[in-house]
């Protein structure tokens, strides 16, 4: 079966390796030629865990390719992904369509035989449609049909979300399409995994439905976590309580500095505007991306609280700028809503991230000091603020760390230290929703 995947974006390129492994001809597809460039020699654009090594397998075994010749692939292929980016229009929060509608209009261009063309990129509702009407206007003989299948990867995890999903999602207007879906997706069915078959606006809200819940999850338990720290709880066993009721579950119920990454933010936000486009606000998810922000700011509160009331002068040694551990991704990372007022202020900021400083010395303001690793990060440091709960952060050695401070203060902002612990080590220790 020959396959295109046009963007070799996070997406894209995961999918594409992917679907390589399952057996599929693969051919991978971008404008930026230094790109492809780069990904021929198996220069990997982005870090994600097992990716190099799958690529490299792949494309050894000549099942995974990669071109800037979008016509001379799509001639070739029974089913073209589009996977291309869909970044929140300036001001709006609309996803921006324009890349998905300009590569329908260049697949319809070289169709040649019978084509199934599937939205990968998560897409409003409607969207799959507009691409059929789109490639029917561009080529009025073409013999294809639209498709929407969503993605419910992790960065950090994808490979794995990828090979064993909870679930496949086909929108699809075609028992033909269906067809060739189903066949791609077939080594699954040794792992027996549920393929849910809907149709193409069904497909694409799924995947909004998705992240909205799952965002939902993330900003309900920070309201309990601070309703812990008012009343006197713990967040934790909060959660282990309501989560093992299996109408609850247990995941997502980790308290943390709020949630952020290139989806949940984007993906509430497009929800929220297409349920006040249809006339049908929902309220849940406006509330929900509310106590986000409202959960960002609250953690300066914390650690300006936690340094006595005031940050003016102090260093603050801050491990972990990346939204979430495994991934060099800084998109929406708590850091970018958390540090530049605590250097409005008047904090000195040291940082470490073990891949993240790179795309967060561009994005964040150029005061900040990074440091090569943990320890040194902490040299003279008034405070350690633990900001993403990278494995390597886990098992400091807290005398080192005691050492290497000025002062005593950890505000652990993922809840990875034991607080009794902590506290017989000598830390001034803070936490998320849970009573010292
Ligand atoms: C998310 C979804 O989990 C994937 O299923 C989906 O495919 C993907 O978006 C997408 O739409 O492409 P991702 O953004 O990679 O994946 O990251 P998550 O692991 O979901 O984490 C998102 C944010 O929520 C992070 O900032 C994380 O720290 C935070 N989080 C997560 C919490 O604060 N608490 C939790 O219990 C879980």
């Amino acid at each position: 079966m020959n396959v295109v995947m046009i963007g070799t974006g996070y997406v894209g390129l995961v999918s594409g390796a992917c679907f390589a492994d399952f057996g599929a001809d693969v051919m991978c597809v971008d404008i930026d030629p230094g790109k492809i460039e780069r990904l021929r020699r198996g220069e990997i654009p982005i870090y994600e865990p097992g990716l190099d090594e799958l690529v490299a397998r792949n494309a050894g075994a000549g099942r995974l390719s990669f071109t800037t010749d979008l016509a001379a692939a799509v001639r070739e292929a029974d089913l073209v992904f589009i996977a291309v980016g869909t970044p929140s229009r300036h001001g709006d929060g609309h996803a921006d369509l324009s890349y998905v509608y300009a590569a329908a209009r260049q697949v319809a261009e070289h169709l040649t035989g019978y084509t199934a063309i599937v939205d990968k990129s998560t897409v409003p509702v409607g969207t799959a449609r507009q691409v059929g009407r789109i490639v029917r206007e561009v080529n009025p003989q073409a013999d294809f049909d639209v498709a929407s299948n969503p993605e419910f990867l992790r960065e950090g995890a994808a490979i794995g979300d990828f090979m064993r999903p909870d679930r496949v999602v086909l929108g699809v207007e075609s028992p033909r399409a269906e067809a060739l879906l189903r066949e791609l997706y077939r080594p699954l069915n040794l792992i027996e995994t549920p393929i849910v078959v809907t149709g193409l606006e069904t497909a694409e809200l799924i995947k909004y439905a998705a992240n909205a819940f799952l965002a939902t999850k993330i900003s309900f338990i920070n309201e309990m976590a601070q309703l812990c720290e008012h009343v006197g709880g713990d967040v934790h066993d909060v959660a282990r309580g309501i989560g093992l009721d299996g109408r609850i579950g247990r995941k997502f119920l980790h308290p943390g500095p709020g949630y952020g990454g290139s989806c949940f933010p984007k993906d509430t936000l497009a929800l929220i505007r297409m349920a006040q486009e249809a006339g049908t606000p929902s309220r849940i998810v406006e509330a929900v991306v509310e106590v986000n922000a409202a959960q960002k700011a609250r953690m300066v509160l914390k650690i300006r609280q936690a340094l006595g009331g005031s940050e003016a002068g102090k260093t603050i040694a801050v491990l972990g700028l990346t939204f979430k551990p495994n991934t060099d991704d800084m998109r929406e990372a708590p850091a970018l809503a958390i540090l530049p007022p605590l250097l409005d202020r008047g904090a000195h900021i040291r940082a470490h991230d073990p891949k993240g400083m790179p795309e967060a010395r561009s994005l964040l303001p150029s005061a900040i000091d990074y440091c090569d690793d943990p320890y040194s990060t902490l040299d003279g440091a008034d405070a350690l603020v633990l900001l993403t709960e990278w494995n390597e952060y886990r098992g400091l050695d807290l005398d080192q760390v005691r050492a290497r401070m000025t002062g005593r203060v950890v505000v652990d902002l993922r809840n990875v230290y034991d607080p009794a612990h902590m506290t017989a080590r000598g830390f001034e220790y803070h936490c998320i929703g849970r009573v010292d």
